[in-house]
């Protein structure tokens, strides 16, 4: 699930795949010329056979580009779906073999014939087309119907992958991509946290080794929990770990997720882990208190339903192979039940003085002209902000002081944390702002 990826020299190995199914394109004309297989014909066939076998183990080139163990059948079908685009002389011949096609796809029905499939294997082949088949869902095959006469094309984005090409991955249903640009040294935060986060990223990092390759056992995840309260630093140490690997994180709305009506809520979760499966990108679920408060608390039958399909929920990002970041604002509630489902838990505390002082440092403008009694020993000792807040703050500061053809001094910091703070939404001092107060002007006090 690394964001596998086939080096070109392995697409060579394919190679044995191309032959048998142009060797397969011969035995059919024949065929259909009504010329028997000769014993040489078939003794190459099985040849072949043997090559591609090689290929479609759990240790082949399929399973190493796909990071997935296909049925023979499912890897018929993408050889059939491949070939025209990564090998054109069989999208010619399947042109040639289909009456009347305009286009060199294969259609279910030819690779039926070509493959020789009995009655009970010619089902497998139905099935592995189906919308629910893993071809499908994966978004390997394209497909809009599913008679036995439609083309079968490859997504671009498997090509892409088959040649070592970035994959350039779509949002999955359901989620949004956070754009954020940040670094391990943009993260302020105790040692001991950067550590956790980094353990947490040897889990995605080195899966390939301890799970491919020593053996150890493939729990889904990893799951990492990131409690916290708000503005202290989640997404952003969750953008860091996704940048660190150079991948994406998609912010998955779980009111949006979780339908009312029965069944939905099922069928939003397989679009989204499906396009999400395999690819390289980390899925953040935030206001994930949701899904595991208050769970004894079953008060109407309405809310025990809601409850079982919470209880779910968490299962199926548990069984979900790939990173998923749940988020919280709640510490105190988690009992240890769940926090034992999760491969790391990590709180995010609210910065002290110097933390704040830090990111005083980093979130003010670096090229903004600052008057000389602004430091951020100051502006950190002076009030009890977030990280949010101080980034909200900062930012506000140096728009008051462009806007007054000033430098940022005490008076707009003053002003922009009086403004932070009464987003908070409760009754507002004087004294909240500490020895800024003395700044704050005049026509501001009485605001609030
Ligand atoms: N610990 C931190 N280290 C560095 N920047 C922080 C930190 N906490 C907050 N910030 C700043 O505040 C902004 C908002 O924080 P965010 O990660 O969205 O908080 P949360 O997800 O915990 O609510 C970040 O984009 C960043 O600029
Ligand atoms: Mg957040």
């Amino acid at each position: 699930m690394n964001a596998p990826r086939l080096d070109p020299p392995l697409l060579a190995l394919l190679d044995a795949e191309w032959q048998r199914l142009d060797h397969l394109v011969g035995c059919l004309s024949h065929q259909r010329a009504g010329q028997a297989l000769g014993e040489a014909e078939l003794a190459r066939l099985r040849e072949l056979q043997g090559q591609v076998e090689l290929l479609r183990g759990p240790q082949g080139a399929w399973h190493a580009a796909l990071g997935e163990q296909l049925s023979p059948i499912e890897i018929d079908v993408l050889v059939c779906a491949l070939a025209p685009e990564l090998e054109p002389r069989l999208g010619w011949a399947f042109q040639a073999l289909q009456a009347n096609a305009a286009q060199p796809w294969a259609t279910r029905a030819l690779i039926q014939e070509l493959l020789a499939l009995d009655a009970t294997q010619a089902e497998w082949l139905r099935r592995a087309l189906a919308p629910d088949g893993l071809l499908r869902r994966r978004r390997w095959i394209v497909l809009d119907q599913e008679d036995a006469y439609r083309p079968l094309q490859p997504d671009p984005s498997l090509v892409a992958r088959l040649c070592g090409m970035p994959v350039e991955p779509a949002a999955p249903p359901g989620a949004t991509e956070v754009k954020l640009v940040a670094g391990w040294h943009d993260l302020v935060l105790p040692p001991s946290r950067i550590a956790m986060l980094r353990e947490y990223l040897m889990w995605i990092a080195h899966r390939d080794t301890v799970v491919g390759q020593w053996g150890g056992r493939a729990v889904g995840g990893p799951v990492g929990l990131f409690a916290g309260p708000s503005g202290t630093g989640k997404t952003f140490a969750a953008s860091v770990i996704a940048q660190s690997l150079g991948w994406r994180l998609y912010r998955v709305d779980l009111g949006r997720l979780v339908s009312k009506y029965v069944g939905e809520t099922e069928q939003n979760l397989n679009r989204l882990f499906d396009a999400a499966h395999g690819l390289p990108m980390v899925l953040q679920f935030d206001e994930a208190d949701a899904l595991f408060a208050k769970r004894g608390e079953v008060k109407e039958a309405r809310d025990r339903y809601a409850n079982m399909e919470v209880s779910h929920l968490l299962t199926r990002i548990e069984a979900h192979d790939g990173p998923c970041i749940l988020t919280t604002n709640l510490r105190k509630q988690l009992d240890s039940a769940f926090t034992r489902r999760f491969q790391m838990v990590v709180e995010f505390p609210r910065p002290d003085a110097p933390a704040r002082a830090e990111l005083w440092r980093r979130l003010l403008p670096p090229q903004a002209p600052l008057a000389p009694e602004v430091t951020p020993e100051v502006l950190g000792d002076a009030v009890a902000l977030s990280g949010g807040s101080i980034r909200n703050a900062a930012l506000h500061a140096a728009y008051l002081a462009a806007s007054q053809g000033a430098s940022i001094g005490l008076p707009q910091l003053a002003h922009a944390i009086w403004r932070e703070l009464a987003k908070e939404g409760r009754e507002l001092a004087l004294q909240d702002l500490g020895p800024l107060a003395a700044h704050l002007p005049e026509g501001l006090r009485d605001e609030h």
